[in-house]
């Protein structure tokens, strides 16, 4: 798959790892502890620099801590960046390869399901504040993105869920067909048909990407199905218990409700998707959560237009628009029926 951009383009191809970085010189990695433990004989060549697992490292401490090692180890204007993880390595390192020396070469090794179909496509890079998630950032694409579905195998199950949560979401917003495979079949561990969902979803965000790439027409939005809600469920359990894959499922459900109470979406969705996620491992209750808190967080979304709820909502299966002035007595009427 070829992705275009404003500065160019960039290849997102599979391919074997170990055999495509071999070669590659002037390249410092980062990755986690995690994927280091597993994978570090696929780098063993390049200098490495390791950070804790999970969200917390996506923050500036650790982004200033990256840039001085690159320095410490003489990275040039000419050097490469490898983001060898998840989401989180892919964002941060990124961000890294967009600011040093004001950017420098950058390939995306994603080794999650979530950073094969999401996170390493469409060019976003940031870092989290403690006022909130994805605060910084840049548009930066990659050089390429080179996946190996091998890597997966490493991957903990319930991370695998995680992924398969956005892949459920490009069927919903984008392709019935791919919606009605997953209801028929769950993705499941070692899943022989990971490699061709994986590609399909990645020329899937290509094309929403593509048509809107610095997200100003408004139509690279409904990537965002789910995740107004979700977001502010992220937000409430601070980050860490509840994945970001595992809260986007409660969220289209509960998005889906809302679609239908505000009569743009199918009549049956919510319960559809509900009975889908639930097939596939996912939560579809909010856990715990209060919903006049939640809502307040979602008026802090980034659609949100002074203060008024924008939401994408599902205009059929497989089919999807941002809806502005979403009105906030129906948003708290879908939270409630969902806890
Ligand atoms: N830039 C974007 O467009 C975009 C899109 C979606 C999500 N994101 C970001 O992505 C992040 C979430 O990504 P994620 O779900 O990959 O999280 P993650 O990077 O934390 O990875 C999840 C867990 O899996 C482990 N792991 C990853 N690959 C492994 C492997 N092959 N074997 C064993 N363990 C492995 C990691 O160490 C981690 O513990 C969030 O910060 C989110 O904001 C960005
Ligand atoms: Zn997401």
């Amino acid at each position: 798959v070829i992705v275009r951009h404003r500065h160019g383009d960039y290849k997102i191809e599979e391919t074997d790892l170990a055999t495509s970085l071999a070669p590659l010189e002037g390249c410092y990695v980062l990755t986690d502890k995690n994927v280091h433990a597993h994978w570090q004989h696929l780098v063993v060549d390049k200098p490495c620099y390791v950070i804790e697992p999970g969200e917390r490292s996506k923050t500036l401490p650790i982004f200033g801590d990256c840039l001085e090692w690159l320095a410490e180890g003489g990275a040039s204007r000419s050097s490469t960046v490898i983001a060898f993880g998840g989401g989180v390595v892919g964002d941060l390192a990124g961000f890294v390869a967009a600011t040093y020396m004001r950017g420098i070469k950058l390939i995306q090794a994603p080794t999650s399901l979530l950073a094969m179909v999401d996170s390493s496509v469409g060019g976003k890079v940031g870092l989290d504040l403690d006022q909130g998630k994805n605060l910084v950032g840049a548009f930066y694409p990659p050089m390429s993105v080179l996946i190996d579905y091998k890597l997966l195998a490493t991957l903990p199950n319930r991370e695998l869920i995680n992924g398969a949560a956005e892949i459920w979401k490009y069927g919903a917003i984008l392709d019935e067909h791919l919606l009605a495979m997953l209801e028929e079949r769950p993705i499941g561990p070692g899943d022989d048909r990971l490699p061709q969902l994986v590609m399909h979803c990645v020329e899937l965000k290509r094309l929403v990407v593509e048509a809107d790439e610095l997200e100003t027409a408004g139509t690279r939005a409904v990537l965002n199905f789910g995740h107004t809600v979700g977001h502010a469920i992220e937000k409430a359990t601070g980050y860490g218990p509840v994945l970001h894959g595992e809260a986007i499922s409660v969220g289209m459900v509960v998005e889906a409700l809302i679609g239908e109470k505000v009569g743009v979406s199918p009549k049956n969705a919510s319960d559809r998707l509900r009975m889908g996620l639930r097939s596939q491992g996912l939560p579809t209750e909010i856990p715990g959560c209060d919903p006049a808190d939640l809502l307040k967080s979602m008026r802090l979304d980034k659609k949100a237009f002074k203060g008024r709820l924008a939401l994408a909502l599902l205009t059929g299966y497989g089919s999807c628009k941002l809806v502005h002035d979403v009105p906030e007595p129906v948003v708290l009427e879908c939270l409630r029926e969902n806890l």
